[in-house]
């Protein structure tokens, strides 16, 4: 069933798309959230072919004034989209065309190829504000909770089994960390999405005298010092595609440092741990278990872990097949990137709102620190001090640790007598080892638990936070 010639490119067809075809081929359903940058592209291009004199001033100012209308209408959710012009771009340029009459020569020197490429380049810019803005906000969130628990003790683990004791700031603040390379990762997208390829037509260019710098300097594609900066070869620049990738495998990343810190709160809130109690307003219910609560917030970040890492997926597999240049699978690469943008976004904003609104449960973290056996490297180190080499402090705190767990009590229980038949260098003092507050105070170097480097970090991010 075909339908009347494409009104953009139809000229040298002699019927229309099938309906299935326009179906299967409309991208205008996901892109059309890239309506503000192409407007912008689009007033961009129309004021540079009016400085070269492609068109009169005053072909530029109604072309203008027709797309801050329509721009308008498509804010106020008025503008009508139409699946049978494709995409974003034609429906566009079709509804301008409507307006004035010099929309016709709109598309002077540019093909879609280059104009697509524009608008992604202008969105990840915008979508990578939006991520380190909300990295920044998680980041936020932690650090209030790391302050006000700052003297709170819990077991850190290895292996998930129990290891040394740590400050629970220093462990909200691993986190940090984590989320601070990532801000640091997403910065080093959009710095590489600050190339205009404006310019690169369809693949080759253009034969009119177009002024690619002024485009770009207009649509803020400039160095640090104002200089423009615009893409150096028109054949990569319609069918590059790393941006995506790599905004898509920072996103992933985030995803997965996301997974984990949702792990450790599973794992905290749950009887077997209770180190924190998760928000109501962050988890759910059983529908059959009336007691049950469960922390399905970080279950579900744990989940779209898994979507982010597909999309990267998705994105690498697409590209790596595609001769040079634009290939219509490309469409293809604006579902994953914004389904990456979305659902990071909405991971980040749910992770800070369950941290903030957690409670920590402090009895329940005193009682699992106090187990004296994580602080049996600090007896070895004990050893250590009174001159012993490690190894063998090392396989004579084992020693000691064994003949605990045959007496069946806790290791700062056995007397003094009884280690001392261990290794002779373990003097009436050796007890002092198992002091929780001392053995804290030890660790002083930076990046270790001690309280004073925990309050130094506190203050660091502070700081960096602002
Ligand atoms: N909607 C298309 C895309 O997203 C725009 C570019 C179309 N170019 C073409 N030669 N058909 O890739």
């Amino acid at each position: 069933m075909a339908k009347k010639a494409q009104a953009t490119w139809g000229g040298r067809f002699s019927t229309g798309t099938a309906a299935l075809m326009q179906k299967f081929s409309e991208s205008v359903s996901f892109d059309q959230r890239l309506a503000p940058f192409d407007i912008a592209g689009s007033k961009a291009h129309s004021a540079m072919l009016a400085q070269v004199g492609l068109i009169t001033n005053a072909e530029r100012e109604a072309i203008h004034a027709g797309l801050d209308e329509i721009l308008a209408q498509v804010l106020a959710g008025k503008f009508k989209w139409s699946t049978a012009l494709e995409d974003v771009h034609m429906n566009i340029e079709q509804a301008l065309t409507k307006r004035v009459p010099a929309a016709a020569k709109l598309h002077t020197a540019r093909s879609r190829n280059d104009q697509v490429a524009t608008d992604m380049r202008l969105y990840f810019k915008a979508a990578c504000t939006d991520l380190i803005q909300r990295l920044d906000g998680a980041q936020r969130a932690i650090l209030t909770v790391a302050e006000a628990n700052a003297d709170v003790l819990i077991p850190g683990y290895t292996h998930l089994q129990r290891a040394q004791p740590v400050y629970l700031a220093h462990h909200l603040l691993a986190y940090l960390e984590m989320l601070q390379r990532d801000a640091e990762r997403i910065a080093v997208v959009a710095d590489h999405a600050n190339w205009c390829p404006l310019g690169s037509g369809a693949i080759a260019g253009t034969t009119l005298p177009i002024d690619r710098e002024f485009t770009a300097r207009t649509l803020g594609f400039v160095d640090g010092r104002g200089r423009p900066r615009v893409t150096q070869n028109s054949m990569d620049a319609v069918s590059d595609r790393d941006t995506y990738l790599e905004f898509a495998a920072a996103c992933a990343t985030i995803g997965v440092h996301l997974s984990r810190m949702a792990e450790d709160l599973i794992l905290w809130s749950s009887q077997e741990f209770r180190f924190v109690d998760l928000p109501d307003a962050f988890c759910t219910g059983s529908s059959l278990m009336p007691q049950k609560k469960n922390p399905d917030s970080m279950e579900l970040i744990r989940g779209k872990s898994a979507r982010l890492q597909g999309n990267l997926h998705t994105l690498l597999t697409m590209v790596k097949g595609l001769p040079l240049t634009y290939n219509r699978d490309l469409q293809e690469d604006k579902p994953p990137v914004f389904d990456s943008h979305d659902q990071t976004a909405l991971c980040l904003e749910v992770l800070a709102g369950t941290i903030a609104g957690m409670t920590v449960l402090r009895d329940r973290c005193a009682t699992a620190v106090a187990d004296p056996a994580m602080l049996a490297t600090d007896l070895a180190d004990y050893l250590v001090r009174a001159g012993v080499a490690f190894r063998d402090a090392h396989h004579a705190v084992g020693a000691v640790v064994r003949l605990a767990e045959k007496k069946r009590v806790p290791l700062d229980r056995l007397t003094h007598d009884e280690v001392s038949k261990v290794h002779e260098k373990f003097g009436p003092d050796w007890v002092d080892s198992f002091d929780l507050g001392k053995a804290m105070r030890r660790r002083t170097g930076t990046g270790m638990p001690g309280p004073v480097q925990v309050r130094r970090q506190i203050a660091r991010w502070q700081k960096l936070l602002g």
